[in-house]
């Protein structure tokens, strides 16, 4: 059982419910899934990142790496601190409450530090925590030269859901049925259905395609003039993401950190994920000039770059320090948490390979 909102955060959903079922009946009682996920997370004032709810952190609906100490950030620093040449600048995307931006400030003193947040409200609270530290855009730069990270933003951008039937592939979509939001399947077309095709899945079969996150990727490759992204979140390879097994795809919801797959409960109230195809994300870079700088787990990224070797500093004799810097690298570095379904992808232009965190890397993670 999910606890219930209460009356104003009921009330707001109900103003984006409202909303959605407007452009369902103008859709003819239909939009697209990918249209459903934008409204419900990016709706101005109303969806989950343009409201006003914690959403990160203990008070949230779910914590992220930054959240849990500085650990990962002083560990990804000495990554960035390789790529970053004199006069670059770092690039955030998505900085949520912040923390990131914090510790990699403190640790690297960049000349520039820019954050491309949509969130509104994530930014005020970002400005209030970072103040001078940071300089906010609203756009993208045309040139850019230096590191671009997105930590956990590439699973809140909006997904296509499809479904292989043995009627023909078919888009996911929402319809209002009884007066209330349920799933409807359309016949997909055009650019989604030519995605699809490149898919080898058994039938039946349902999961989602992240159209929008390859289109965000050949952006960021337009304007990168040399360094790197460096994309960190969960997911997989096309072969485990299309896996005969994950035959129900990879939707999940997040409210007050309980994971759930019903992507109707109160809309705008919780957050809605797909996990990321790390495949997709590396065939949309090189079909855009940049290269695969490397591909790795979250454990074996951080281990590369030296992550034991900064908790080894730590005095172990002093328990209240010592005791949640280890509780975090546990967190980070685990496979049954962090380590295993978290990958990190680099990808660059102008950059000299290896890189300190794929130098060892188990070739096994390949895309
Ligand atoms: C799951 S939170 C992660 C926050 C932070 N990076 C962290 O790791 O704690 C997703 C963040 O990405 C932002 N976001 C979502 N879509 C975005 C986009 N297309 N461009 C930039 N930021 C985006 C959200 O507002 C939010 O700050």
């Amino acid at each position: 059982m999910l606890p219930e909102p209460d009356a104003d955060a009921r009330a707001a959903s109900a103003r984006l419910g409202a909303r959605i079922r407007a452009e369902i009946a103008a859709g003819g009682n239909w939009i697209g899934f990918a249209r459903y996920m934008e409204m419900a997370l990016h709706e101005p004032g109303l969806g989950y990142y343009a409201g006003g709810a914690a959403k990160l952190g203990a008070p949230g609906d779910f914590t992220t790496a930054p959240e849990m100490g500085t650990l990962f950030a002083r560990t990804l620093a000495r990554q960035v601190a390789e790529i970053l040449q004199p006069g670059e600048a770092i690039l955030e995307f998505g900085a949520g409450s912040g923390a990131l931006a914090e510790a990699l400030t403190a640790e690297l003193a960049p000349q520039r530090y820019l954050i491309l947040e949509t969130s509104a409200e994530l930014t005020a609270r970002q400005r209030a925590r970072l103040g001078e530290r940071a300089q906010w855009i609203e756009r993208l730069p045309a040139r850019f030269r230096g590191v671009m990270l997105a930590n956990e933003v590439a699973d809140a951008m909006p997904v296509h859901a499809l479904a292989w039937r043995r009627e023909g592939l078919m888009e996911r979509g929402v319809s209002e049925i009884g007066g209330a939001l349920a799933w409807a399947e359309r016949p997909a077309a055009g650019e989604l259905r030519e995605a699809a095709r490149q898919l080898a899945v058994p039938v039946p079969y349902e999961s989602e395609v992240g159209l929008m996150a390859r289109a965000w990727v050949k952006l960021l490759a337009a304007r990168l003039e040399r360094g790197a992204l460096l994309i960190v979140d969960y997911g997989f390879p096309e072969r485990e993401y299309y896996h005969p097994q994950r035959a129900m795809g990879t939707l999940m919801c997040h409210y007050r950190h309980r994971a759930h797959g019903d992507v109707f409960f109160h809309p705008g109230l919780q957050d809605i994920t797909a996990h990321v195809d790390f495949t997709a994300l590396a065939r949309a870079a090189r079909e855009s000039g940049l290269e695969v700088l490397g591909y790795a787990n979250q454990m074996g990224f951080l281990v590369d770059c030296g992550i034991t070797e900064l908790l080894g500093r730590e005095d172990a004799g002093d328990v209240v320090r010592y005791a949640p810097l280890a509780a975090e690298a546990q967190k980070l570095l685990s496979p049954a948490e962090m380590g295993e379904l978290f990958k990190v992808l680099a990808l660059g232009r102008g950059v000299s390979r290896p890189l300190l965190g794929f130098a060892n890397c188990d070739r096994s993670h390949t895309l």
